[in-house]
């Protein structure tokens, strides 16, 4: 197995620089302004079994602060299985174990003294599908924040997520309304509302887009541009133009172990390891 610390060293000198309008790949926003580049979540040789089945094996990832992660690999390569490990949504699938180390900001995510549900608070989930309460627009923003306690204005914390959600505009007039009664890209940015109004630190997505047309996804491709000033963003995508376009860095995945991480450019450009030129090639998966 080659893990991301073996695979990194492979990298050739990006002196050249890539070639961003060749991958159809925006040029990488700048960190915002004193704001120093921090690893986040840190996996080490991570295991993840459902039973005696190790669906992720071994894996070493880094995740830096402000900055889009991407996830990419077939299908049953232990991508979401290892997205979830990061807020420990895996403990609501029975039979899950885990080996290794994970740290979120030099925490045991899988110590003893890690409390998951304030983990969940600081580490948001958004899913494939989107999956909005049966309430209001409105009481699906503010419903995990009100629950937690929070003290601030309801009204302009709403206000706030949808704006950074880009949703605000389209829902304005209607956020007493249902929302099952949105599209489901709106429904999508509403989930992700719902995620930054609990002012979270990093936003795991899995598959974010795949329920939704192009021009939904655009939207919420800028939205995932611009969402990385504030959090810190890990994506599990299928879709390599996306992958291509927003991340900083990639991570490929392959049968449960990770074949290499880099910056994104030169994973599209010039990956070290041959499975990952295939697999970006579209010779497999
Ligand atoms: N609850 C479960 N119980 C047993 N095995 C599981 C469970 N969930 C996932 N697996 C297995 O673990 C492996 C990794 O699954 P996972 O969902 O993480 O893959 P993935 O890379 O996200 O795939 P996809 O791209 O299709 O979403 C697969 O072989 C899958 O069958
Ligand atoms: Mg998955």
């Amino acid at each position: 197995m080659v893990t991301a610390m073996a695979a990194q060293p492979l990298r050739p000198p990006s002196s050249a620089g890539p070639n961003f309008e060749a991958i159809g790949r925006r040029p990488p926003a700048a960190a915002p302004e004193g704001v120093a580049k921090e690893i986040v979540i840190r996996a080490e040789k991570l295991t993840i079994r459902y039973g005696n089945f190790a669906a992720v094996r071994e894996v070493s990832l880094e995740i830096p602060s402000h900055e889009v992660t991407a996830i990419i690999g077939p299908s049953g390569c232990g991508k979401s299985t290892l997205l979830r490990a990061m807020n420990r949504m895996n403990d609501f699938v029975p039979g899950t174990t885990t080996e290794g180390r994970l740290t979120y900001r030099d925490q045991e995510v899988y110590g003893p003294d890690c409390d998951a549900v304030e983990l969940r608070r600081r580490i948001g989930m958004v899913f494939q599908k989107p999956n909005p309460f049966p309430k209001s627009i409105f009481r699906n923003v503010c419903w995990g924040p009100k629950v937690n306690g929070y003290r601030g204005d309801l009204e302009d914390l709403v206000e706030r997520s949808l704006k950074q959600a880009a949703l605000w505009d389209e829902v304005k007039d209607k956020l007493d309304q249902s929302a099952f009664a949105l599209s489901g890209g709106q429904q999508q940015r509403l989930c992700i509302a719902r995620a930054v109004a609990m002012q979270p630190d990093v936003l795991l997505m899995d598959e974010p887009c795949s329920a939704l047309d192009p021009i939904a996804t655009a939207r919420i491709e800028d939205l995932i541009h611009e969402l990385k000033s504030r959090y810190t963003v890990a994506l599990v995508t299928h879709n390599m133009q996306q992958a291509a376009r927003v991340s900083d860095r990639t991570a490929f995945m392959y049968l449960g172990e990770l074949v290499e991480v880099g910056a994104t450019d030169m994973m599209f450009t010039k990956p070290g390891e041959q499975r990952t030129q295939d697999y970006i090639t579209g010779r497999f998966g």
